[in-house]
């Protein structure tokens, strides 16, 4: 008796399905890095700083808040804290990295954040569906 014909023309769907895992982690893996400082400041400085950044025992983190301050002083300060006040430095927890990204995270409006993050997600998800037409 002939085996059934593959129904995707010989391809086996091992193949296809390797293939479609690769191109989505591929494909959002950009969006995971804009998300990520969001995480980051929901995990390290919200309980402070407030869960929508509106301040709490720790001051504001939105732009007009942080007029005076430049980054490079804002990167300063997260990592190495504030003698005598309850800000903590992380530099044992975020690497530089994550610290850069935490900083142009409070200096964008959350609104400029939320469309960054949107636009990341649609255009990551696009992209997707192009490389593996058959997931809908
Ligand atoms: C335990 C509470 C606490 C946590 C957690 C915390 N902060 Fe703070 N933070 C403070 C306090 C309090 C101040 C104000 C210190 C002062 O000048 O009296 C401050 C000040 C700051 C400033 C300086 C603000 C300015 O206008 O000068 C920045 C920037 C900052 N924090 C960022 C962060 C970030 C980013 C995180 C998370 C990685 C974080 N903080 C986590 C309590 C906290």
């Amino acid at each position: 008796m002939p085996a059934a014909a593959s129904p995707r023309g010989g391809i086996p769907a091992w193949l296809l399905a390797g293939l479609c895992l690769c191109a989505s982690v591929g494909l959002t893996t950009p969006v995971l890095a804009r998300v990520m400082p969001q995480h980051l400041y929901q995990s390290y400085c919200a309980t402070c700083h407030g869960t929508d950044r509106m301040g709490g025992l720790g001051p504001p983190l939105l732009p007009e808040d942080l007029m005076d301050l430049p980054r490079n002083q804002a990167a300063v300060v997260i990592a190495k804290g504030l003698a005598e006040t309850h800000m903590p430095g992380f530099s044992d927890e975020l690497s530089m990295e994550q610290i850069d990204a935490l900083v142009r995270f409070i200096y964008a409006r959350p609104a400029v954040q939320a469309r960054r993050a949107a636009r990341a997600y649609s255009a990551a998800s696009r992209r997707v569906e192009l490389a593996c037409p058959w997931i809908r």
